[in-house]
């Protein structure tokens, strides 16, 4: 699939069908991940796939009072921020629009989840997920990117934004 053509194609999806996402895609949309650009190159953030449905719904327990955050998907992405945080969302940013390309341009379908972001950070539920997800001290969830094949078209979206250039 051409670039344009993925970000003509991406959007975000919510409803999932049961099958597993293969080793290989989630190696190849985390690759893609590491792929991104980060600030002064600083490359820290890594990227772990939760496909186990035990340890997706134990970390599902503690967001958003049980509703699932994560919208049934077969597959989690988590991005981990180290370190300097000052220009981790950026980078994680980045990292998560490239994942969500790569993922469209599989036929996969992902969605990105920041609802997440500050139960998964609690120091509470924090010990617990980080404990299930193997992290490291002084590592911080920056953001989630659920993944699986899609089962929904989404509808035809509004674009808001606008874009112009100046002196031609
Ligand atoms: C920073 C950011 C945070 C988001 N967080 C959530 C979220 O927590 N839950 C969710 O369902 N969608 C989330 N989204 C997806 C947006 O709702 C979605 O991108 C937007 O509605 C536009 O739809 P599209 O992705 O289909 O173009 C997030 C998107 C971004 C960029």
């Amino acid at each position: 699939m051409e670039l344009s053509e993925a970000i003509q194609k991406r959007r975000s999806i919510r409803r999932f069908k049961a099958d597993e996402v293969s080793t290989e895609d989630l190696e190849a949309i985390m690759r893609a991940g590491t792929l991104a650009p980060t600030g002064c190159n600083r490359q820290e953030i890594d990227f772990i796939a939760v496909v186990d449905p035990l340890v997706l719904n134990e970390i599902r327990s503690v967001c958003l009072k049980g509703r699932d955050a994560f919208y049934s998907a077969p597959a989690v992405i988590f991005c981990i921020g180290h370190g300097d945080l000052t220009l981790a969302d950026l980078d994680c940013g980045a990292a998560m629009e490239n994942m969500a390309l790569t993922a469209t341009d599989l036929g996969l379908g992902s969605v990105w989840v920041h609802s997440a972001r500050a139960e998964l950070n609690e120091p509470a539920a924090f010990e617990h997920v980080r404990e299930r997800l193997g992290l490291l001290p002084g590592s911080t969830i920056l953001d989630c990117l659920a993944v699986g094949h899609p089962d929904q078209e989404p509808i035809e979206k509004l674009i808001k934004s606008s874009y112009r250039i100046l002196g031609r």
